[in-house]
């Protein structure tokens, strides 16, 4: 069984105006992005976190593996995603993807789950003994147009409730109620 959690963050980038001090300001709100790793870090039912960031000219992809060294502040995740990108030694692999190549590569072994405010209730939904890859937006939620690709190639929307939730308190709260449903297979 395998859990996979997918970001698409549509502004984050890594360019000449990067400073480790304003993760917010200066990298399209790599900040976001960083809490979602530690926060993935800390989770008991993810095994992969794949990162969309779609602020630099081209798209890219970057990958963590749960069982590499843990991330303690933002700013260590900065400079590893940073290391990635210049082709150093990171924990971070690099792909070079966009958000379509990623999910169609992973629906063709994970039931592929868009989170949504408006999706369906998750405490309806039925998680089985499957493969899931649980897809999410940065602070302003997706686009239109991946909201619409996504309703095509994903198998379901689901929903922690009405609250907008920040996205690294989403990866908690799913895990949280993941780490039940495992508990009861
Ligand atoms: C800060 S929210 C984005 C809020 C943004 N205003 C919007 O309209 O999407 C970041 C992401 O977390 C996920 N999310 C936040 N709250 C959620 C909820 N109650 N149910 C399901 N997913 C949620 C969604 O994937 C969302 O794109």
């Amino acid at each position: 069984m395998s859990h996979i959690l997918v970001m698409i963050a549509n502004r984050a980038k890594i360019n000449s105006t990067f400073s480790l001090k304003d993760l917010a300001g200066s990298a399209g709100r790599l900040d976001v992005v960083c809490r979602v790793v530690l926060s993935f870090q800390e989770s008991k039912t993810f095994d992969t976190l794949y990162l969309v960031l779609r602020g630099m000219n081209v798209p890219i992809s970057l990958v963590l593996q749960k069982d590499v060294k843990k991330f303690y502040t933002e700013q260590e995740v900065a400079l590893d995603i940073k290391s990635a990108i210049l082709g150093m030694p990171s924990r971070f692999s690099l792909l070079n993807m966009d958000y379509e190549s990623v999910l169609e590569s992973l629906s063709k072994d994970h039931t592929l789950v868009l989170l949504e405010e408006t999706g369906s209730d998750i405490l309806s939904y039925s998680l089985g003994n499957d493969n899931y890859a649980f897809i999410l937006g940065d602070d302003k939620g997706f686009l239109e147009e991946q909201i619409l690709y996504m309703k095509k190639i994903c198998d379901v929307s689901i929903s922690l409730g009405n609250i907008p939730y920040l996205s690294s308190q989403v990866v908690a709260i799913l895990d949280y109620v993941l780490s039940k449903c495992i508990e009861v297979i």
